[in-house]
């Protein structure tokens, strides 16, 4: 059953770039109270800073932020209801904003010479859109992202059900990390060579909502509602929450049949989110570490759950947990298209095609990794330049499977725009809850397949969600046409 219309991305009138720019331009720098007069419609500024990620630093390092803070603000809406952002650039480079996961007409995608000009330095932009899905979402720059998300240009975008479930709190964590000197300044090197070709930026430094948070507050009884939104460069979490039982209520955005993780861990790629349901049901006056276990020996703690005196209630709650649908399109499987997608290039790429017995179908040479632009490829292809040509080209309106393999030696969460796709299977294996997701981590030699109704009319980008790998040719072009 396949029932959508691609008026379900309403289309108002939006302002022109030039509009844009004259309302810019008039308009007084708000600084700090920069949103605009409504929740739905919002001013984001664009700029350079400096911050301290521990106040014990002898050194401030230099930032990028949207209003001056990281993450930038919490844009909070209903659903159905039409966002307005004004952004003002001032950085003293271009820049644009993607609204991540969320399924906006193409020209609002934020995608710098593929959807919009970038915006200029001094210059404005307008994105308009309808919330058409309820979810955690999040918005982040698309020109050099591994800098600009890098240095903490990002905020999250929470659309709320017209139904919520219920629960005490409804609290948001972006997780990123940021690799600090000594001093704690952020070290420079942005974009080099190495992350490129191995597993990306990853810092040694990690933060919640942009400060290291050693104790959240929590009451004994209390429901919590605990949007995960991972903002990071390169770092994957898999967080064990220990004695106490989260359960995944959605996955980007999207809500998926409330469990516990498969083997209790919280697993968060680059750009992905998690919704969680979290009942405090240890002793007052005690400590529950949040351990993040992704990378062995590497363990730390991200965070404790510190139950204050004071008990909320004597019992958990028996309130549902589970989220109403956003009836997205369900694909035909029988009838869909399907793709091949074949993700090849990095550090020991040779040696895994070998292991699979894949050969690339254009030659693949470690002569080629010498350009920091074609470590990766994608279909025999490395993203170059700014136009791109379609890696594949999808008929509108109909199911389309995509059949992914990672023939390299490295995860890669891989984002798909403008759509969210169900996970069908990994190695073969039908996926238990056949997720819908914008974003899914694929392991090395790993084989995922996806599948969506191309509804939405553009050339969306899709790429790796390690910033470094995209940068770094691991990015194509799909057309919907
Ligand atoms: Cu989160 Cu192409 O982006
Ligand atoms: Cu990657």
């Amino acid at each position: 059953m396949s029932k959508q219309t691609t008026s379900a991305y309403s289309r108002r009138t939006i302002l022109t770039t030039g509009a844009g720019l004259a309302l810019g331009t008039a308009l007084p720098n708000f600084g700090w109270a920069s949103t605009g007069k409504s929740p739905t419609d919002i001013r984001l500024i664009a700029a350079p800073g400096k911050t301290k990620f521990d106040p014990d630093f002898p050194e401030a390092s230099s930032i990028f932020s949207f209003n001056g803070s990281i993450p930038g603000p919490e844009i909070r809406i209903p659903q159905g209801s039409i966002l307005t952002v004004t952004v003002d650039n001032q950085l003293s480079e271009e820049t644009t904003v993607h609204w991540h996961g969320v399924r906006t007409p193409n020209s609002m995608d934020g995608v710098p010479y593929v959807t919009q000009k970038p915006i200029s330095p001094k210059a404005s932009h307008i994105y308009e859109f309808k919330a058409i899905d309820a979810g955690t979402y999040w918005y982040h720059p698309h020109m050099r992202s591994y800098e600009q998300v890098g240095r903490g240009l990002y905020g999250p975008l929470i659309i709320e059900e017209k139904k919520p479930i219920r629960v005490d709190r409804d609290e948001t964590w972006m997780l990123d990390d940021w690799r600090l000197e000594k001093t704690g300044k952020i070290q420079d090197n942005f974009g080099n060579k190495h992350d490129m070709s191995h597993n990306g930026r990853v810092g040694n430094f990690v933060t919640i909502n942009g400060k290291r948070l050693d104790k959240f507050p929590v009451q004994k009884g209390e429901r919590l509602r605990l949007r995960l939104i991972n903002a990071a460069n390169a770092r994957i979490f898999a967080l064990d929450f220990q004695n106490h039982s989260p359960m995944i209520i959605a996955l980007d955005g999207q809500p998926i049949e409330p469990h516990e993780p498969e083997g209790g861990l919280i697993i968060l790629g680059p750009a992905m989110r998690i919704d969680l349901v979290l009942d405090m049901q240890q002793e007052t006056d005690t400590n529950h570490a949040i351990i993040d276990r992704s990378y062995r020996g590497l363990e730390y703690q991200l965070t404790s759950l510190n139950y204050t005196a004071k008990p909320l209630r004597k019992h958990k709650p028996d309130w549902r947990i589970k989220l109403p649908s956003n009836n997205l399109p369900e694909p035909d499987l029988q009838n869909a298209e399907r793709h091949e997608v074949l993700f090849l290039g990095g550090m020991m790429g040779g040696m895994v095609m070998q292991s699979m017995g894949i050969k690339s179908a254009k030659p693949f040479s470690m002569m080629g990794m010498m350009h920091s632009k074609n470590i990766w490829h994608i279909n025999g292809v490395a993203a170059e330049g700014s136009i791109m040509d379609p890696m594949l080209k999808l008929d509108i309106n109909r199911s389309h499977i995509l059949e992914m393999t990672n023939a390299t030696a490295w995860h890669h969460p891989i984002h798909l725009h403008g759509h969210s796709f169900k996970v069908l299977s990994r190695n073969g294996k039908p996926t238990k809850y056949q997720e819908w997701q914008d974003t899914v981590m694929m392991a090395p030699k790993e084989k995922v397949e996806i599948a969506f109704v191309a509804d939405n009319p553009g050339d969306w980008m899709f790429h790796c969600h390690i910033l470094e790998h995209a940068a770094s040719g691991m990015m194509g072009v799909i057309r919907v046409a």
